[in-house]
């Protein structure tokens, strides 16, 4: 397949980040993203049944085709059987919650192992956990909840496809659906909780609600410093893609932590009809995209920041970018057929908007420019999921997932 050109929308930080990590970053998001919190992440994660690293894929041909030293993509396919990196999220912050709120109640500290004896299972029971979702992060919570045995609600606004609706309630959850887009189902989803005493596990912060998001990200942690692992070179641009900025802020978290101001080049990509982030830092404050979001990168469609998120990559995401939807279908074409000997990947509506963004900006002299890209240039990107509404990606891809996954292991 050959290259299909893509354009961005691309804005460089005017918090302008090229400071020292105590000026950019400093202790305060370390409190939020810190070393601690990953070790017992990692100490958690890496105990429950089926868990694994995903792999990193390179994909040389693409890199020679765009001019760049190397490109990586963390596939998270395959993480834990759900389908995207929110595996690593919600549940962990389900298990979490339920440390917290039982480990009080019994007067004692608590771990996700106590948490699967029978005692604790009983008292798990008695316990609801509830959040909204476009798809990934109810997928995830609901797991979590049958994982310890703990009742769920799950709110999907209007636009969440039927298929992704099913897939959560797979999992044993109540699912219900609210007119309104994700936004409207956040405040739906906390109302109901305060007035049915259920627990929000929600992978969005705002004023008072901190705890649950920051043990989001804690878990989406690991699979940064899993790739960074893999990776064993430091990349030197990192394009993720942002729907309230979880994700980013934890990746762009991690290597700030790390490395200070020689960490990589940080840039956060939205669909151009939810790009929250950008609008903010265009702003010079959080600033709210209303309507529809009307995009097919349902995992991306989201119109308001994350505070804690906002917290990280206020200061610390070198540029905000936007694409749109078609560059993503292009993007899910060419990995599902891949130049020269690249491995086909499985590559959902949301998983590429990073990668989409990193060819429109090699595809533009100037945006080369502005985020120093070029020969020496290794980038990562975070393949957030792969054909989590299996009907949407055969229609977008024009084969399904099982067809292009068989080609992938051909190769
Ligand atoms: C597949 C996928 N990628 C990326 C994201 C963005 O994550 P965040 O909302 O933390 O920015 C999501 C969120 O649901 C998602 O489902």
């Amino acid at each position: 397949m050959s290259l299909p050109s893509m354009s961005l929308a691309l804005v460089r930080n005017p918090a302008n980040p090229q400071r020292s990590r105590d000026e950019a970053y400093g202790a305060r998001r370390s409190e939020i993203l810190g070393a601690d919190a990953l070790a017992q992440a990692e100490r958690e994660l890496s105990t429950w049944q089926g868990y694994a690293p995903t792999p990193l894929h390179a994909l040389p041909a693409l890199a020679r085709e765009l001019g760049v030293q190397s490109l990586h993509y963390k596939d998270e396919g395959g993480r834990f059987g759900l389908g995207s990196f929110k595996a690593l999220g919600g549940a962990y912050a389900v298990a979490r919650l339920l440390c917290r709120e039982l480990g009080a109640r019994l007067g004692r500290t608590l771990d996700t192992q106590d948490l699967r004896q029978p005692d604790m299972r009983a008292l798990c029971a008695g316990i609801t956990v509830t959040c909204a979702t476009d798809g990934n992060h109810g997928r995830s919570v609901a797991w979590g909840a049958q994982l310890f045995g703990c009742a769920c609600v799950i709110y999907v606004h209007a636009t969440v496809s039927q298929g992704r609706a099913e897939a959560i309630a797979a999992y044993g959850a109540q699912v219900v659906r609210t007119p309104g887009n994700y936004d409207d189902a956040v405040r739906r989803a906390a109302a109901d909780a305060r007035a049915q005493g259920r627990f929000v596990i929600s992978d969005t912060s705002y004023p008072g609600y901190m705890d649950v998001p920051r043990d989001v990200m804690q878990g989406y942690q690991l699979m940064v410093q899993e790739a960074a692992a893999q990776m064993g070179q430091r990349p030197t641009h990192i394009f993720v893609q942002a729907g309230v900025g979880g994700l980013a802020a934890a990746v762009c978290g991690y290597f700030w932590e790390r490395d200070g101001a020689a960490r990589p080049q940080f840039i956060v990509v939205e669909p151009e009809r939810a790009a929250c982030l950008l609008e903010s830092a265009r702003a010079g404050e959080l600033r709210a995209v209303e309507g529809e979001l009307d995009t097919l990168m349902a995992g991306l469609a989201c119109g308001e920041v994350s505070l804690l998120a906002w917290e990280i990559l206020e200061k610390g995401a070198d540029a905000f970018c936007a694409i749109a939807d078609s560059a993503a279908v292009d993007c899910m074409r060419l990995l599902a057929h891949p130049l020269g000997d690249d491995r086909a990947i499985v590559a959902g509506e949301s998983a590429v908007a990073g990668v989409a963004a990193a060819i429109a900006a090699l595809q533009s002299p100037a945006a080369r420019a502005q985020l120093g890209l070029g020969e020496d240039s290794r980038i990562l990107f975070f393949g957030s999921e792969a054909a989590t509404d299996p009907a949407l990606y055969a229609q977008l891809v024009g084969e399904s997932a099982a067809v292009v996954a068989a080609r992938a292991q051909a190769v």
